[in-house]
């Protein structure tokens, strides 16, 4: 029996965004940061989309950095250069989601699953907002796999083959499994015939009406590794 591999989305599952709304909140007030923050997380995801519609590729700093320009400019507000790299260097020192850790070690000391990081960002971005998230730890992680090499983002079919290919389960699909927050990206595993758990922090509920929903929802990282583990022994 092989092993199961977990690969977790990077930003909004393992790391959390808020230090940049803080940032965003000191330059222009609260309320204003939250219209922007929610208009730039819109147009970063809608630049990635029609990029693979356009068969495309700009990498992620870029796209990010693009629709941070563009949230900007519909609140009639601009920065200089040195606020926008302060904002885009935020990134590089995100803090975890407190349930995270726990449930990390746990994954760790179970010699039949292997744990990847597993994002659309570049590798640059990914492998230093992991070393310099002081509080990840990230030593679980077996690989850092990003869609860099694809040139196409989730939830592209490429970008699961690739992590496929990448942690060697090419044609056993459903032996991996996501976790990741965003729906889109649960949606888009599931169609190549993963396992996911959907991490439901909110407690909202699966609203998303487009493919298949997850294999699991869970609110919490623990609860994501109790489903992962509870799953693969059912199915040995
Ligand atoms: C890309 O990955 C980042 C980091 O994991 C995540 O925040 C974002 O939701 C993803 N976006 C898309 C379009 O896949
Ligand atoms: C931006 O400015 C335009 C023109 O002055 C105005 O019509 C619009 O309402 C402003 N938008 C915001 C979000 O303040
Ligand atoms: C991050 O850490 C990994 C593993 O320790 C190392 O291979 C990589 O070079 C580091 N990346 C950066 C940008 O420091
Ligand atoms: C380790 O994970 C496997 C599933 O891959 C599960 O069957 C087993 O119970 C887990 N071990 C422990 C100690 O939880």
């Amino acid at each position: 029996m092989g092993k199961i591999v977990v690969a977790f989305d990077l930003y909004g599952t393992l790391l959390s965004t808020e230090s940049i709304a803080k940032e965003l909140a000191s330059l222009f007030g609260q309320d204003k940061a939250t219209s922007i923050a929610a208009v730039w997380r819109k147009y970063q995801l809608e630049y990635t989309w029609r990029l693979n519609s356009m068969k495309k590729y700009e990498d992620f700093s870029a796209v990010t950095r693009k629709a941070l320009l563009h949230a900007l400019a519909e609140h009639n507000v601009s920065l200089n250069d040195q606020d926008l790299n302060k904002l885009m260097q935020a990134y590089d020192s995100l803090s975890t989601f407190p349930d995270v850790n726990a449930a990390l070690k746990r994954l760790e000391k179970n010699s039949s699953i292997d744990c990847v990081v597993f994002s659309n960002g570049t590798d640059k971005m990914v492998s230093n907002s992991v070393n310099g998230s002081e509080d990840l730890s990230s030593s679980v992680f077996k690989d850092m796999v990003t869609v860099e090499s694809v040139q196409r983002y989730k939830p592209a079919p490429e970008v699961y083959h690739h992590l496929a290919e990448k942690v060697g389960k090419v044609g056993e699909m459903d032996t991996m499994w996501l976790v990741s927050g965003n729906p889109f990206d649960v949606t888009g595993a599931r169609t190549v015939g993963m396992q996911a758990a959907w991490v439901d922090r909110a407690g909202n509920g699966w609203q998303d009406k487009l493919g298949l929903g997850p294999t699991v929802v869970v609110t919490s990282l623990e609860e994501a590794a109790d489903a992962v583990e509870k799953h693969a022994g059912n199915a040995q």
